[in-house]
């Protein structure tokens, strides 16, 4: 069978021309990233939800270039065909452009991201604009923005009165003409995420943005019903993992205490000769 073809940013904005819907995911692991990739996802996000998901954190905050480097490898090894876009980690491109253009370097080289993605409109183009002339393909991110936790004092949807919509378009403009491949849309009403979809010449893929943005984004462990806390509105769950990983957790405690667990068919056997030299030198403890 032929290898599939590489998703590349082109291949997004050929799919919105084409009006066909883009699909992405989050990813931290290998067999995660390689299920979905052979599934035909079409972009994996190394996302620094990982920090909440995965790291037991309470926000993205804490979340290190190292940790972001060190989990896109393990994604980046498992995937073929989807695009790999590795998540700015907080601090890693605020402080300065230089920094910013490095810590994407970074991602890159020793992560093995094939893009890399930032929160932020209109503040963070020139910044967008340099990791692209590195040769970095960006994916922008603007609505709510789980890095400005502090400042906005919680994930609250974005653009809900006039002056946050209009602002949110110049930072969906911004980003645009900084030169970003595409941009996610998160927790914004749907009709605003039709209207910037409507004027963006790149793809906006959304979460928590409605039915109209050119691609969906979820955290993979949304998608699988593997949230130990709150579960936001726009989850869609298409399987129960939590039920089923707490019952088999349960079931292999039960069996181990019970004597169950291992049957003899789970277990190493010797031949009949070892078996009799075994308890000719050593007796019956060698019986099992
Ligand atoms: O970190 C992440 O998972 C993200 C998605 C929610 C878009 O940024």
């Amino acid at each position: 069978m032929a290898a599939p073809e590489k998703v590349t940013p082109q291949t997004l904005l050929d799919l919105k021309r084409r009006g066909q819907k883009i699909t992405a995911l989050t990813a931290y692991d290998y067999p995660m990233a390689k299920l979905m990739d052979e599934a035909g996802v079409d972009v994996i996000l190394v996302g620094d939800s990982l920090g909440m998901v995965v790291l037991g954190y309470d926000s993205t905050l804490p979340v290190t270039m190292d940790d972001v480097i060190h989990h896109c490898r393990a994604v980046r090894r498992a995937t073929h065909r989807a695009l790999v876009v590795a998540d700015m980690p907080f601090g890693s491109y605020q402080t300065s452009i230089d920094r910013a253009v490095e810590n994407a370097v970074r991602l890159v080289k020793d992560g093995g991201a094939e893009a890399v993605k930032l929160e932020g409109g209109v503040s963070w183009a020139a910044t967008i604009e340099r990791i692209q002339q590195a040769g970095i393909p960006v994916m922008g991110h603007i609505g709510l923005l789980p890095q400005s936790v502090l400042l906005s004092g919680g994930y609250k949807v974005q653009g809900r009165e006039i002056d946050d919509i209009e602002r949110l378009l110049h930072d969906a403009d911004a980003v645009q003409e900084a030169g970003a491949f595409s941009i996610v849309l998160e927790g914004i009403p749907a009709p605003v995420a039709k209207l910037i979809t409507q004027r963006m010449n790149i793809p906006t893929i959304g979460i928590g943005a409605g039915i109209h943005c050119d691609g969906q984004i979820l955290v993979v462990h949304d998608v699988l019903g593997l949230i130990l806390n709150h579960k936001p509105k726009f989850v869609r769950t298409y399987a129960h993992l939590r039920e089923e990983m707490e019952d088999a957790f349960a079931r292999f405690i039960e069996d181990v205490h019970r004597g169950d667990f291992p049957s003899s068919e789970e277990s190493y056997t010797l031949t009949d000769d070892v078996e009799r030299l075994l308890e000719e030198r050593y007796g019956s403890h060698s019986h099992d």
